[in-house]
């Protein structure tokens, strides 16, 4: 905690003046898909207008925050975080339609917006129907499956910057996206995008959304508590390949198990905690590396600050 967050009760009391949920000490293992991680207090921002003036708040106590999306893609330490979470909360209307363009709020889910727009007829984008998290989640990291990656669409994203503390509409030009990665800073908080998607008829894109999950039932763990890819695919290697070529599915450390369907899947099989996880990271960041020599980089999101 810093001096500033130690009162905070007086924390909960500022925030009253905006439009926000105060949610102190949340388990961070009950916000991520891959449920480990110490406590945070959340912020749950209600009007995205606001988040200016709470950026200000914030700078002006000197409190420190991070932007929570869906937790599928997190791995968050088992110490906690000093830092606030803040989380936007759920839009009920949160997907717009304008010819083949669509606006869609960044809290909104990717996989139930992708649906959305296949009962508009509009297709493109059906590869990403079972990426887990948020659209907002998804744009930070051009989120990809089956061919398909979020930033190929974009036309427009609004974005407040955590910055400069302004709200931003960017244009594509002035966005990099790139395999997994992006030009946003992580402190960006995503608040809407705008996808240029391609008119097709709903039943062509069901037919493509049914073989994408299928391919994915057969060999993703989907069932279980994971973050999905632990690490990226080094150019010209598979990293799931490589870990179940060095016949490592089903290593354990703790509660934390290499999964038995897709090796670059850590699945928590028995109330992991995130060190058996980072500790499973390290062996097979080594024996990769000892084996094919490649540097293994991390696809999920690590929260590891120290208190
Ligand atoms: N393979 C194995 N053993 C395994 C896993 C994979 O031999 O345990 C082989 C497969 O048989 C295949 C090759 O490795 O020949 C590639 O595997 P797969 O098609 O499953 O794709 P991937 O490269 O492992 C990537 C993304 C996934 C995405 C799928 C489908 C990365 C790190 N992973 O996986 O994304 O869902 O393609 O498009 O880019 C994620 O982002 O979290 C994620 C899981």
């Amino acid at each position: 905690m810093t001096g500033a967050m130690n009162n905070r009760a007086q924390l909960a009391k500022d925030l009253e003046a905006f439009p926000v949920r105060w949610k102190p000490g949340q388990r961070m293992s009950e916000l991520t898909s891959l449920a480990v991680g110490g406590p945070a207090d959340v912020v749950v921002i209600e009007d995205p207008q606001c988040l200016p003036d709470v950026g200000h708040f914030f700078r002006s106590k000197g409190i420190p925050w991070r932007l929570l999306g869906g937790g599928s893609n997190l791995l968050v330490r088992d110490e906690g975080l000093r830092s606030i979470a803040l989380q936007l909360a759920p839009e009920r209307n949160g997907v717009r339609f304008d010819g083949p363009r669509v606006e869609i709020s960044a809290a909104a889910s990717l996989g139930a917006a992708v649906t959305r727009c296949a009962k508009n007829n509009l297709g493109g984008i059906a590869g990403l129907v079972g990426v887990p998290g948020t659209v907002g989640g998804a744009l930070h990291m051009n989120a990809g499956a089956y061919g398909t990656q979020i930033g190929e669409f974009v036309k427009a994203v609004k974005v407040f910057r955590g910055s400069t503390g302004e709200i931003e509409v960017l244009k594509p030009e002035g966005i990099r996206f790139e395999y997994r990665q992006t030009s946003f800073a992580a402190d960006d908080i995503m608040l809407s995008v705008t996808l240029e998607l391609i008119e097709r008829p709903y039943e062509r894109i069901v037919e493509r959304i049914k073989q994408c999950n299928q391919k994915r039932r057969a060999s993703q763990p989907i069932s279980e508590k994971s973050a999905g890819c632990i690490f990226k695919n080094p150019p010209g290697y598979s990293t799931g390949k490589m870990i179940d070529d060095l016949g490592m599915k089903g290593l354990r450390v703790g509660g934390a198990m290499i999964s038995d369907r897709h090796a670059n899947f850590i699945v928590n099989r028995q109330e992991a905690t995130a060190s058996d996880i980072f500790r499973l990271m390290d062996v097979m960041r080594e024996r990769v590396g000892k084996s094919f020599g490649v540097e293994l980089e991390e696809e999920v999101i690590v929260w590891r600050e120290s208190p």
